[in-house]
């Protein structure tokens, strides 16, 4: 199982956008992670595919796209044209999930599930052998620099047990008030893929990031 850092660029500052992401491939973080909000299925509204399509070649790193939006099924072909590796939706938006995962994988990109807060670990069960992604939100979408909710953490356990019991490598990403303080607790347990904003592009994002390589390092 690979241990990935997933810089999350809600947090960056946009006037340097591409200059914070080479910093961040250069400490050693494999993926961006975009946070698409449609001020509908979360309150706030972020950036979408002319950005990432913007933003694309800045760096060779994954472009982990994490769609807060209503009937993502609608935009799958355009964050495909606009450069996305992984897409991610949210099970509480997709009207047929089914349908949705088939349509990102067979449009040749990974698919990630999400889940919020409220939404049982139980509920996304049965998804977990069509996906290559679960995304556990550890705080309610929609912005950036909240705090960590903690029972995320039983959430994860009790995701990677299933996964381990189905013998899946399913990836397990973490997103929302991850710090260096608290990432280890969030590894273990068993969790291979963490989403951090705040903690990497508020302050020196070349030393943050490095910071939590040296931690992910200790899983590999
Ligand atoms: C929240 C987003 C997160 C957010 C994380 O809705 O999905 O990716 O940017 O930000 P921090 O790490 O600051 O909590
Ligand atoms: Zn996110």
């Amino acid at each position: 199982m690979k241990y990935i850092l997933a810089p999350s660029i809600l947090a960056a500052d946009f006037r340097t956008l591409g200059k914070e992401m080479e910093l961040t491939e250069e400490a050693g973080a494999e993926y961006i992670h975009f946070d698409v909000m449609d001020g509908m299925f979360v309150p706030s509204i972020s950036f979408g595919m002319p950005v990432l399509q913007s933003i694309k070649g800045a760096t060779s790193q994954v472009m982990d796209a994490h769609l807060m939006v209503q009937e993502p099924i609608r935009y799958i072909e355009d964050f495909k044209r606009a450069g996305a590796d992984i897409v991610t939706v949210h099970l509480e938006a997709c009207g047929d999930v089914d349908a949705t995962i088939k349509k990102i994988r067979s449009s040749g990109m990974k698919a990630g599930l999400s889940i919020c807060p409220d939404t049982k670990a139980e509920e996304a069960k049965r998804y977990l052998p069509d996906i290559d992604m679960l995304l556990v939100m550890s705080v309610h979408p929609g912005f950036g620099g909240q705090k960590f909710i903690p029972e995320s953490l039983e959430k994860i356990r009790a995701l990677r047990t299933m996964t381990d019991a189905l013998g899946l490598d399913t990836d397990i990403e973490v997103d929302g008030g991850i710090y260096h303080s608290n990432a280890r607790e969030v590894l273990d347990a068993g969790a291979n893929v963490i989403v951090a904003g705040s903690a990497v592009f508020g302050g020196d994002t070349m030393k943050n990031t490095k910071e939590f390589m040296e931690i992910l390092k200790d899983y590999e």
